[in-house]
């Protein structure tokens, strides 16, 4: 999506006629509450690994609850679920090569809060309204942990899942899966991070410990009361909207939050939580965000920039430097949106550890090594009668077909995403890391008629900040977008899908199969 088309979208869904009641984020008083950062999961205890029987690994429990919480000083708590009493839930925190399990339990109400469009696959009358399975994005995960959206569970009940955390340093995030309410449960606030540290990342001597913050974004739309309240079609037997934009842009669940610093550098750990928003932040002061790492890892040098996009899923690992902003007010913020503002101590600033020019050596992966290539269409959504519901459906493909993308066990794949539609999608793929080949534009409307790829410009490399390894990709419009994949670690059923969980939600998810080679 561009900036214009982003604005346009936003102002589209400003107009879908808020209900009495909504609330304008404008009319708070900004900077009011300090920035709360998610603390740390602590374990329960050890049990044995189902991997190394005779060793013990550490053992965490997430009871995912209803809540309320304070988004600003002056709204009374909003109602929202979160895991073991805060949303964003805890931050689990290991190293590389240390596995450990997690017993997510279910011990929401029995009644959802937000409504539940039954005409979704997967979210019929027949099956109970309050389903979670939990996900951890970006996590190289066995399937039975993680977290298939048909595996879910009801209220009363929990799962134990196993991760090896056998991948690079890197900031993963947790959160729901369910079929055909994955938006509402992830809006109602089930998510929360997954960070894996190792000693690559340790040698370079980042910021950390107050210094290293984590900012998770997210949009809502609340009442004057407080509220949360998710937008409706005005069909009331399919309640279904294609995306959903709020005016309040929450980060680590609150409203413009503020966050005193030091003059000197920090680091922040930013993540796209958001149902259908994609961020394009920049700062006050000017000043660029130095990217040292994307969805997988660091990225080979840091990447200055003055402007940042983040999809709704992408993760970014970021640097910045106050030191020259001593004593002054930076304000972060997105387009229109006014996100976080830092208070720069007036102190004198600490002498910097300057960034490593050098942060990793990334291979990029031979496009001779694939050994298939895939040609997927992004399709629907669009229709002239804009009375006509239409799912968006990956390859003309409905969730329950049968599987169709079924790479071997490590091998190479190039995947190509035909977008035909108006939209940028994110797509992400269970499993497995990326790299981003190229985005190239072609002749939608002979490729919709003919099934013919005609290509109209030459094709883009990736953008500076997405050269190193991605879980997430930005599909933009009318565009042919490859990513090259190693199909490793697990064989075995999981998912890819698009990470607008409005379209995830409505037949923009398939399953697909990683088998091993005979
Ligand atoms: Cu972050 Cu399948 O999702
Ligand atoms: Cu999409």
């Amino acid at each position: 999506m561009t900036r214009r088309e982003f604005l346009e979208a936003s102002l589209a869904s400003a107009l879908l006629a808020p209900p009495a009641g909504a609330l304008d984020p404008n009319r708070l008083p900004k900077f009011v509450d300090r920035l709360s950062i998610p603390r740390l999961a602590q374990r329960a205890g050890f049990k044995t690994s189902p991997f190394a029987p005779g060793r013990l690994i550490p053992a965490y429990r997430l009871p995912m609850r209803a809540i309320q919480r304070k988004i600003h000083r002056d709204l009374p708590p909003t109602r929202m679920w979160g895991f073991d009493a805060t949303s964003p839930g805890p931050t689990i925190e290991t190293r590389r090569g240390e596995p450990l399990l997690v017993e997510w339990a279910n011990e929401l109400p029995d009644k959802h809060f937000l409504p539940i469009d039954h005409s979704l696959h997967g979210a019929g009358r027949e099956v109970p309204e309050v389903r979670t399975i939990v996900h951890v994005h970006g996590g190289r995960v066995p399937p039975e942990s993680d977290g298939y959206p048909e595996n879910w569970y009801t209220p009363g009940k929990s799962v134990t899942s196993f991760y090896p955390n056998q991948q690079d340093a890197t900031m993963l995030w947790y959160h729901d899966h369910a079929m055909g309410i994955t938006r509402l449960n992830m809006f109602a606030g089930l998510f929360g991070l997954y960070l894996i540290r190792d000693e690559e990342e340790d040698a370079l001597n980042l910021p950390k410990g107050q210094y290293e913050i984590p900012l998770i974004l997210y949009d809502r739309s609340l009442r004057t009361d407080g509220q949360l309240f998710y937008p409706v079609s005005g069909d009331p037997a399919k309640p279904w909207v294609s995306e959903f934009f709020g005016q309040a842009i929450l980060v680590n669940g609150a409203l413009f939050p503020f966050l005193d610093v030091e003059p000197r550098r920090y680091r922040f750990r930013l993540l796209n939580a958001s149902n259908s928003r994609f961020y394009y932040l920049s700062l006050s002061s000017k000043q660029p965000f130095w990217q040292i790492g994307s969805d997988q890892g660091l990225l080979s040098a840091p990447v200055a920039l003055e402007h940042l996009t983040l999809a709704p899923g992408e993760r970014a690992d970021v640097i910045l430097d106050f030191a020259a902003a001593r004593g002054q007010r930076v304000v972060l913020s997105s387009d229109r949106y006014t996100i976080l503002e830092f208070r720069v101590w007036s102190t004198s600033g600490i002498a910097a550890v300057p960034i490593p020019g050098r942060l990793r050596t990334i291979q990029r992966i031979n496009e001779q090594e694939a050994v298939k290539t895939r040609l997927l269409s992004l399709d629907g959504g669009d229709s002239d009668d804009p009375t006509l519901v239409m799912p968006m459906l990956l390859n003309g493909a409905f969730w329950h077909d049968p599987v169709t993308e079924n790479p071997t066990l490590d091998t190479v794949e190039i995947w190509s995403l035909i977008n035909t539609t108006d939209d940028s999608h994110p797509i992400h793929l269970h499993l497995v890391r990326f790299q981003i080949l190229d985005r190239r534009s072609f002749d939608v409307f002979t490729y919709l008629n003919d099934k013919e790829l005609r290509y109209t410009a030459p094709a883009v490399p990736p953008d500076a900040n997405e050269f190193g390894w991605k879980d997430v990709v930005r599909a933009d419009p009318g565009m042919v977008t490859r990513i090259i994949v190693r199909f490793e670690g697990f064989a075995g059923r999981y998912v890819w899908h698009c990470h607008v969980l409005e379209h995830e939600d409505f037949e923009m998810m398939r399953p697909y199969e990683v088998v091993r080679s005979h």
